[in-house]
């Protein structure tokens, strides 16, 4: 049974796309009356915070239609149309049937879909939400006739009855409920993190069934970092190095809002986050989740104290590179984005001193945005002016190791060396994917 689970988590929890897109279109209402009007625009802004379109609108793709592979170790899925075309969409879908698949992951069809579709989080959306939601779907998104494609995987694993057995396992049924002694915006956040935003899906350790292994801050894992798709979802607990700890409630909010603050800039899994979904945050919830996120106790650390920047060593490293290897790599190909001083020029340029990412214990992130750069951040339509670049084709896995081990140590970093093998292997599995 154990093994059993194991196999189809692997299966279904799987690659989580890394994609900028642009804003889904949405077609005009037939006529729906006034009160309609706005539970479709309700609905038009939850489906924002649940980033319906980072999955379900392909690259190039028309808005909802699906399409969009998403690797598995088992093989390829499609994700599918989920526009209001009767045939090949959820035209024929009741608001019962929609309130099935995005909270227990049962398709109108009654098969089950795989978790890859975040529904153990949707799991806890309130009725009032899944109402504007469907109002959205059929009355707000323009049908598109596509049909769906079969996923790649082969028999027995494509079987989809076991799936039962993994919700009755790991699937929490039953809409948020708010903690007593909570106030309405702690409550207001953990409901959009838990539920909506699921950001456990990715920033939550995952565990023997591929689970994540805890849904709210009742579990200590929860939210403390998880390495999904060669990257690394940061720990979002109170610790203070690689953690939020050292980040004020305005710097998460100016993060959420904007990809970037004087910590940190998004980049990885996160980019197509902060474009599809928390940018639309409103002022009240973007304050709630930032609220709530700050409540969760520091998880994870080791030990060490607090960051405190000190550049004094690295700056003799670099005055006089010839001897160090990290040294030269990063003077030659870095410093003029990101500084003598680490500092970069934030928050347009991140910062690499005391950044929670470049302190965090799995470097896994460090690697993959060194080889392969990252996506563009599109913040109100405007694409980042300095993207990070890729530099699988200049450097080599020696190179890249010895330039994040300097980064790692520089500026009192003070996190662990690189080894030349890890670049060697995430070089070669994101390449692969490509
Ligand atoms: C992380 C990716 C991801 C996100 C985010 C996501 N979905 Fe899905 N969704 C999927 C996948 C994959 C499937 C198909 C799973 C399968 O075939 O077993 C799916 C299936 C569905 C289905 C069932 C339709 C069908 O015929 O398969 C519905 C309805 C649905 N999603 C609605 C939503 C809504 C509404 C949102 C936003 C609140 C959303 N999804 C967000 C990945 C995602
Ligand atoms: C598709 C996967 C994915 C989802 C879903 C996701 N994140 Fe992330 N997130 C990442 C990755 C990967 C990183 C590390 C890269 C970076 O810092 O941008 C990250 C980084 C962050 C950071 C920066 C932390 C730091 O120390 O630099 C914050 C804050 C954050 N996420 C908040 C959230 C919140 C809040 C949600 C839910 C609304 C969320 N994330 C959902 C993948 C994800
Ligand atoms: C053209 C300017 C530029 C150069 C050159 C550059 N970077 Fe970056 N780097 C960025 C930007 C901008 C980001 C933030 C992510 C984004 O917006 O693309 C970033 C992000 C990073 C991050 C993730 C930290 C975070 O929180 O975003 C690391 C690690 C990093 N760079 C390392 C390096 C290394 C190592 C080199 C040299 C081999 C390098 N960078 C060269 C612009 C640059």
């Amino acid at each position: 049974m154990k093994n059993m689970l194991k196999g189809l988590g692997a299966a279904l929890c799987v690659a989580l796309p890394f994609l900028a897109q642009a804003p889904a279109g949405a077609a005009t209402p037939a006529g729906a009356g006034a009160a309609d009007q706005a539970l479709v625009q309700r609905g038009a802004y939850l489906a924002q915070l649940g980033d319906c379109a980072a999955c379900h609108t392909a690259p190039k793709g028309k808005p909802f239609a699906g399409g969009l592979p998403m690797n598995t170790p088992m093989g390829r899925i499609y994700v599918t149309n989920i526009t209001p075309d009767a045939q090949t969409g959820i035209g024929g879908y009741t608001e019962a049937d929609f309130a099935r698949a995005l909270r227990e992951g049962v398709a109108k069809d009654g098969h089950n879909l795989y978790p890859a579709m975040p529904y153990p989080s949707y799991a806890k959306v309130n009725d009032g939400d899944v109402k504007a939601l469907y109002a959205f779907f059929m009355h707000g998104v323009a049908p598109v006739q596509q049909a769906n494609r079969e996923s790649d995987i082969k028999w027995p694993l494509n079987m989809r009855w076991p799936l039962m057995f993994w919700n009755m396992a790991f699937l929490e049924k039953g809409p948020y409920r708010d903690k007593p002694g909570k106030d309405v915006a702690w409550n207001r956040g953990a409901y959009l993190v838990q539920g909506l935003g699921h950001c456990g899906s990715c920033h939550t350790p995952r565990g023997v069934g591929f689970q994540e292994s805890a849904l709210d801050e009742s579990g200590s894992a929860f939210l403390s970092g998880a390495l999904l798709d060669g990257w690394f979802a940061s720990n979002l607990t109170g610790e203070h190095n690689t953690g939020l700890g050292r980040w004020s409630d305005e710097d998460l909010r100016t993060f959420l809002k904007t990809g970037a603050n004087r910590h940190a800039s998004a980049f990885g899994a996160m980019t197509s986050v902060i474009n599809n979904s928390t940018q639309a945050l409103n002022d009240q919830d973007v304050a709630a989740v930032s609220k709530y996120l700050k409540s969760l106790p520091p998880v994870g650390g080791n030990g060490a104290p607090a960051y405190t920047y000190d550049p004094q060593a690295t700056k003799v490293s670099l005055d006089r590179p010839a001897n160090n290897a990290g040294a030269r790599v990063y003077t030659a190909y870095c410093m003029h984005c990101h500084g003598v001083d680490g500092r970069g020029f934030a928050p347009m340029l991140a910062p690499l001193a005391g950044n929670p990412n470049v302190l965090a214990k799995d470097a896994s992130s460090l690697i993959n945005v060194t080889l392969n750069g990252t996506g563009d951040l599109v913040i109100n339509g405007v694409p980042s002016p300095f993207p990070m670049p890729g530099f699988a084709a200049v450097l080599d896995d020696k190179q890249i190791a010895d330039v994040l081990s300097f980064v790692r140590a520089g500026w009192n970093n003070g996190a662990p060396a690189v080894a030349a093998a890890e670049v060697a292997k995430l070089r070669q599995s994101t390449q692969a994917g490509r």
